[in-house]
């Protein structure tokens, strides 16, 4: 077969063996905001798989970005255990990346140890918390962290940084008019609300020419929702990032405080989301499984469901572009490559087969991974580690099952 999906990319400093990576998808398998042996083993499986990077999600550059306690903080004390597991995903022939970003308003007193922040003051539903708009002493200390961390990450082993500037995290709720009402240098305009994001990426660009590390950004192409950023504006955005010299962008959508599965797109079982919830979030546990269905909007499930939005972006820029999005196929894979996406990110595919890159580089353009997008591991991470429905270690409810069987 004529494709390149299994030749060599160059990613700034970085030769990936194949245009394939593990996209960042919270595995919530840290514990006190650090790596264990099953986020080491999962992450192995990935890269004993064939594919080209592997990415650690979602680690928070500080500690009043966090809001898990199995999520990633990174910092000098978990050094020596991300080290083991770079080591290991290097031994298996794969890069290895980590996501950085902080959380912003989505972060709680509880994890965070200290009063949420955000670009505004105000309060955050899906949290649900009270959050204060940063002042520019906490701006500057943020963007000194990014360039710490990056740092650390390179201590650590990790090949790859990729910032999260999407979503609806710190970077992205600077950037998004919905949550960015600031009247200073740092919000109205554009070109202000693009200001934190620009020193952010100045930083963490800075210290990763000096590492010899490459440099990802997970941007939105849209917020998915009335008043936040729409695809026009967000090319900007995109040209802004290319300009300051990053080796590559992620092009994602979705704001997981307004509309998550705009992000993953599908239906989430709300019910099991709710079961797994533990009474300490007794309020969230019931409004969830009662309600959730109506109050969190669903989307169907297509393949390759960003591509004619990324196609935009991939007219408009030149730097190479991450597809991501709805890949479970050989075929879908091979359709991105081939509209000049130079690589292509996968979660649920490797989270229901680790092994699915070498079962495509076996077999023909029909491999497909098991994935059958009923969404169970995204219901299950907020509360319990990221596994897939079919193969979980542990027994699904047989009510569980009836709500994840209706789900096509
Ligand atoms: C369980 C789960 C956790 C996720 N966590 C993150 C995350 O921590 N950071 C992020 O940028 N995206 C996260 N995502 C989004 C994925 O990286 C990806 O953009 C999205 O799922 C679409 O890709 P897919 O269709 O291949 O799953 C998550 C997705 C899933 C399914």
């Amino acid at each position: 077969m004529d494709s390149k999906l299994f030749t060599p990319f160059q990613l700034g400093p970085l030769t990936l063996r194949n245009r394939t990576i593990r996209s960042a998808a919270f595995e919530s398998m840290g514990k006190d905001f650090g790596p264990t042996q099953q986020l080491k083993d999962y992450h192995v499986s990935v890269a004993r798989g064939g594919i080209g990077m592997t990415t650690l999600a979602y680690a928070s550059i500080n500690r009043s970005g966090v809001s898990f306690n199995s999520q990633l903080w990174l910092r000098d004390e978990i050094v020596p255990a991300l080290k083991d597991i770079t080591d290991a995903i290097h031994r298996e022939g794969a890069a290895a990346g980590i996501q950085i970003g902080h959380c912003g308003n989505m972060t709680h007193w509880s994890t965070a140890g200290s009063f949420p922040v955000s670009a505004s003051n105000g309060f955050n539903l899906y949290s649900p918390t009270f959050h204060r708009r940063m002042s520019h002493s906490d701006i500057h200390q943020t963007v000194k962290d990014f360039g710490r961390a990056v740092k650390t990450a390179h201590e650590a082993g990790f090949d790859s940084v990729e910032v999260h500037a999407g979503h609806g995290y710190l970077i992205s709720q600077f950037l998004s008019p919905w949550t960015n009402r600031r009247r200073d240098s740092y919000g109205g305009s554009l070109e202000n609300r693009m200001r934190f994001m620009r020193e952010c990426l100045t930083e963490v660009l800075e210290e990763a020419a000096k590492l010899k590390m490459a440099v990802v950004v997970k941007h939105n192409m849209e917020d998915g929702f009335k008043g936040g950023i729409e695809v026009p504006e967000s090319i900007e955005i995109a040209k802004e990032i290319e300009r300051l010299g990053v080796h590559g962008i992620v092009l994602s959508s979705g704001f997981v405080s307004r509309a998550p599965m705009a992000v993953m797109r599908g239906r989430i079982p709300t019910k099991t989301m709710g079961y797994y919830m533990g009474w300490n979030e007794w309020l969230q546990k019931i409004v969830v499984s009662l309600f959730g269905q109506w109050m969190i909007k669903q989307y169907d499930f297509e393949e390759c469901f960003f591509l004619e939005n990324a196609k935009k972006f991939r007219e408009a820029l030149q730097l190479p572009l991450i597809y991501v999005g709805g890949l479970v196929s050989r075929e879908g894979i091979e359709r991105v490559l081939g509209e000049g996406f130079e690589l292509v990110q996968m979660a649920r595919a490797l989270i229901n087969d680790p092994s699915f890159v070498n079962k495509m580089r076996e077999g023909d353009l029909t491999t497909r991974s098991g994935c059958d997008h009923r969404d169970y591991c995204i219901a299950r991470m907020y509360s319990r580690d990221m596994q897939c429905c079919h193969n979980c270690t542990e027994e699904i409810p047989e009510r569980l099952w009836r709500e994840l069987k209706k789900i096509k």
